[in-house]
């Protein structure tokens, strides 16, 4: 009896597995038949995408380390930077996994649902809009659009107007004047931390330049654009594969680019990404850094800001592979500063000579005195910043130092021998005589 009863069990586990499976392999057919776009009605399960005509970008859940939590996210494709995430909705509020479904309702609402009616709205209209439909751009834009019955749409709501850390072709950064909505990138916390970080990517119509902010702090300017098409304070080299398109009108003040020749060769990534750090990167190297912005100086668009007494121009913080000693060190372990804040407060605090990050994901910070970086294991995998003193003359400028001085003393050597053998000769002639 127990065992019959046991193997039906296992048979009836079985027949619940093969239905689940049944089930996930129709929803996944059904979304990848037509997986560009999202009609009223369907859903997108945590493990299927939606992916461009072209199948440059795919939208998904993913984004996080973590699996137990998920994004929704629009990854790029391409085989030169796959698996870059490009947009990522709500990061601050990751989902479970597991359940995660984006929805569009006959209502025209598009959701996020998670965990037994927990839902995120992406957008809902004060109105029900019943033909409505969700598209993955090979822009990279995902737009949710209304269908009329005359055959056009019109645009609802659109992933490029909440950009994550990456700036796209044609993506714009500045203001909506018709709904004052911005549009600027956010760095990441912390390497690997999505959530909103310290530096931010913005158009300033006004002065027609781009600046990185730190909370709310310029700390980087684009410059002018040139004649040539040019930021005065990015590098010719590196941005020279770019057309700017600047808008100032009624509607709207913005910027954003384009490639200039799009080239099938082109194996780079077309995004410009904001760091952690708030070095901006294109696909050239790096268009800015704000990381070498210490108020001091003012070469490559950083911006000038009073700095400590005690801190003296040229002095800048520096990688170093090793560990300090850890006997006077200072310990901060608040998982909300970052690589940012450990940095600041170093500069500010004039007894500190170097920081670390404290958690692995670099979260925390541990602040060094002068005693404990005296005092490094150069043996350790790990690293630190150190505060350097102005650098000593350059390479170049020291051996001219060392050419100068061997042409004095050869100099002096000749002269020497010149004046002995005129001796000499004054002599044998004084004897001649
Ligand atoms: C669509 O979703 C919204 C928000 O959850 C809900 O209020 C509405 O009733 C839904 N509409 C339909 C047709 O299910
Ligand atoms: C199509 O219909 C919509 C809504 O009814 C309207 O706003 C739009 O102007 C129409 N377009 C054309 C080309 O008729
Ligand atoms: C540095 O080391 C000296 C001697 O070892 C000690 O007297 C001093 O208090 C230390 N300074 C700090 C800031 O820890």
């Amino acid at each position: 009896m127990a065992l019959s009863f046991c193997i039906r069990f296992e048979i009836k586990k079985q027949v619940v597995l093969i239905y689940y499976l049944w089930v996930w392999w129709i929803t996944s057919i059904c979304v990848k038949a037509r997986n560009v776009s999202l009609m009223a009605g369907e859903r997108l399960v945590s493990n299927s995408s939606l992916c461009s005509t072209q199948g440059r970008y795919c939208l998904s859940f993913g984004g996080t380390l973590n699996r137990e939590y998920t994004h929704l996210v629009i990854v790029s494709n391409a085989s030169f930077d796959r698996g870059a995430v490009i947009w990522l909705h709500a990061r601050n509020q990751p989902v479970d996994t597991k359940s995660a479904v984006l929805s569009l309702n006959k209502s025209g609402v598009l959701k996020i649902e998670f965990q037994y009616s927990k839902e995120i709205i992406i957008y809902s209209s004060p109105q029900p809009i019943d033909n409505t439909v969700a598209t993955m751009l090979d822009t990279g834009n995902f737009v949710l659009e209304q269908l009329h019955p005359n055959g056009t749409k019109s645009l609802l709501w659109q992933s490029f107007d909440y950009p994550f850390n990456a700036l796209v072709p044609k993506m714009k950064l500045g203001v909506n004047r018709k709904t004052g909505h911005n549009w600027s990138l956010v760095s990441c916390l912390t390497f690997s931390l999505i959530t909103l970080g310290e530096f931010s990517l913005e158009w300033e119509p006004k002065e027609g330049e781009l600046n990185i902010k730190r909370l709310g702090k310029v700390y980087w300017k684009s410059g002018k654009l040139g004649n040539n098409g040019l930021f005065e304070n990015v590098p010719a080299n590196v941005q020279q594969n770019y057309q700017y398109v600047i808008i100032s009108n009624k509607d709207e003040d913005s910027f954003s680019f384009e490639i200039k020749y799009e080239d099938r060769n082109y194996k780079m990534s077309p995004e410009w990404w904001l760091s952690y750090k708030g070095k901006l990167m294109g696909s050239e190297g790096e268009l800015a850094n704000a990381d070498i912005c210490y108020g001091y100086n003012s070469d490559r668009g950083c911006q000038k800001w009073d700095i400590p007494t005690c801190r003296k121009p040229g002095e800048v913080f520096q990688k170093k592979i090793g560990q300090p000693d850890l006997d006077n060190a200072v310990l901060q372990d608040s998982k909300s500063v970052d690589y940012n804040d450990c940095k600041a407060r170093c500069w500010r605090n004039c007894g500190c000579n170097g920081f670390q990050e404290y958690y692995g994901n670099g979260t925390g910070c541990i602040f060094y005195s002068w005693n404990s970086t005296q005092n490094v294991d150069w043996e350790s995998l790990n690293y630190f910043y150190l505060l350097e003193k102005p650098a000593k003359l350059p390479l170049g400028k020291r051996r001219w130092i060392w050419i100068s001085a061997a042409i004095a003393t050869a100099l002096l050597i000749i002269c020497s021998l010149i004046l002995w053998i005129a001796i000499k000769k004054h002599k044998y002639g004084l004897k001649g005589t």
